[in-house]
């Protein structure tokens, strides 16, 4: 594909997600469309960056670096609990479309780990202890999540 199509296709992509949270089925279609692409051209890209999802994202986006770093500092306890509270894997969005966890592998600030970011706010040095709180911070009322 040619430069200034791929191009296209990144912004086409950015704008999509922006509107409906993720990438559709029907926003591949459009897109490749539009651009006179095939739609497994349209895919290729999508899932080649990270920034672009392919599933509904949650309000609240939580992510865990699991990098060598951070997994020496203890991430694997964290993520576990992360998993237990929000009541999810890794991948997935909690059933009330409140909260999207993931991992991610380094984000530069090893020194710091293990590193939680939550909203895009990044939080070093996190303890399992201090993982509640933190989703609670969001605003969001975490005894909910158990009654689903
Ligand atoms: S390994 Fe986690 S920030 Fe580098």
């Amino acid at each position: 594909m040619e430069d200034r199509k791929r191009g296209q296709l990144i912004h086409l992509l950015h704008q999509a997600q922006s509107e409906e949270g993720y990438i559709s089925a029907n926003a591949i279609s459009s897109i490749a469309e539009k651009l006179n692409i095939s739609e497994g051209e349209v895919f290729g890209v999508v899932t080649f960056y990270k920034a672009f999802s392919l599933r509904p994202q949650g309000k609240h986006k939580v992510t865990i670096c699991m990098g060598t770093a951070c997994h020496v500092r203890g991430a694997p306890l964290i993520l576990d609990e992360l998993e237990r509270t929000l009541g999810i894997p890794a991948g997935e969005t909690t059933e009330d479309g409140l909260f999207t966890l993931e991992t991610v592998n380094c984000v530069g600030a090893c020194a710091l780990g293990p590193i939680v970011i939550v909203d895009g706010e990044y939080h070093g040095q996190v303890k399992s202890r201090e993982v509640r709180k933190l989703l609670e911070n969001t605003g969001e009322n975490l005894n909910r999540l158990k009654e689903q």
